[in-house]
């Protein structure tokens, strides 16, 4: 019987080496301490052992399950704590982590002019206006009042896609669609893409960028065309800003002139970039429209009169960014278009 208890003992704590989870611990329990165990089948040998014997084998049989219950219990407690190490590392959160980023990217600095400009207008009440870069020869020229021997209508000035259509060489024909499908009275702006045949250098560019402003009322006069120039000078550069208008002509207005705006960067000081006279030339074109092009547009020339103003985008951009390059706007290089 002795042999048999030994075997037991060393039978249990073998397999208890290969045991992996709780589940087949316990089943190791039931099968060798269990009512109908491996020890509980010894034991019931024990009548047939003298008195003397009787005491000796019972005390081995308890040593031995309380040895092999003190084992079970000792792994039983090991494999607690490693599952509870294990959930509490599975669990983890790692709030380090980095988030995925993304390049969200933002406005190029000529859309940034563009859209500073039109809040300006806006908040004058002026309305926005869009038109198509491929014009019309009709609006783009003809219902602008430029006679048919205009040096601008030579092939050698101007990108045609036919003999009807042209890649628009500035935003007026857009004053000519919003008048044509909008009549009188109008307060409009219209910003976009322009075409000419340039040659690139550092201020030109075959595709440059207008923003042009027409209004028709009643009783409009030089002096709200003036008016409203000055103002909106003022407010996109400084209160401290002076405009200069010097006659000149533009098929389509009638006076018009070309705006000087004091020197951006030393607001009339004199100073390197305005070549010490203290002016920022010809940053804006401007008049009174043209009786011709009202009536060409369908409107009563008689009873309303206009005033109509166009610039060059890329040109307010540059002085407004200090960027002496027409070519940095259009080349796309992160690293320039980063900056702003
Ligand atoms: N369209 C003119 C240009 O491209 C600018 C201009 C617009 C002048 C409106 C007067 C009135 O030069």
């Amino acid at each position: 019987m002795k042999e048999k208890l030994e075997q037991i003992r060393s039978l249990a704590l073998k397999y208890m080496d290969d045991i992996s989870n709780l589940k087949e611990l316990d089943d190791l329990r039931i099968k060798f301490l269990g009512k109908k165990g491996e020890l509980t089948k010894v034991l019931r040998d024990m009548g047939k052992l003298s008195p003397e014997e009787r005491p000796v084998m019972g005390k081995l049989a308890n040593n031995i399950r309380s040895e092999i219950e003190e084992e079970i219990n000792s792994t039983k407690e090991q494999m607690q704590t490693k599952l509870k190490e294990r959930k509490l590392k599975e669990e983890k959160i790692d709030i380090t982590i980095s988030s995925k980023s993304q390049n969200i990217g933002h406005r190029h600095p000529l859309l940034s002019t563009i859209k500073e400009l039109e809040d300006l207008f806006i908040s004058m009440g002026f309305t926005i206006v869009n038109g198509p870069e491929i014009e019309t020869v009709e609006n783009n020229f003809e219902a602008l009042n430029f006679p048919s021997n205009h040096p601008s209508r030579d092939l050698s000035d101007t990108f045609y896609v036919n003999d009807d259509l042209l890649l628009r060489t500035h935003t007026s024909p857009v004053q000519i669609r919003a008048m044509k499908e909008m009549g009188a009275p109008l307060r409009m702006i219209s910003a976009g893409r322009t075409f000419r045949f340039d040659d690139v250098d550092d201020t030109h560019s075959p595709m440059f960028h207008q923003l042009e402003g027409l209004v028709v009322d009643e009783n409009i006069t030089m002096a709200n065309l003036i008016h409203t120039l000055d103002i909106f000078i003022k407010e996109l550069f400084g209160e401290d800003m002076k405009t200069r208008y010097r006659p000149h002509h533009f098929p389509f207005t009638e006076p018009s002139a070309e705006v000087d705006v004091s020197c951006i960067a030393c607001h009339g000081e004199g100073c390197p970039a305005c070549n010490y006279i203290g002016w920022s030339m010809e940053l804006l074109g401007c008049g009174m429209v043209h009786p011709n092009v009202l009536e060409n547009c369908g409107i009563d020339s008689e009873k309303y009169t206009g005033f109509a103003f166009g610039m060059g985008v890329d040109r307010i951009a540059m002085v407004k960014y200090g960027i002496d390059n027409i070519r940095l706007l259009f080349e796309n290089d992160n690293r320039f278009l980063e900056q702003f």
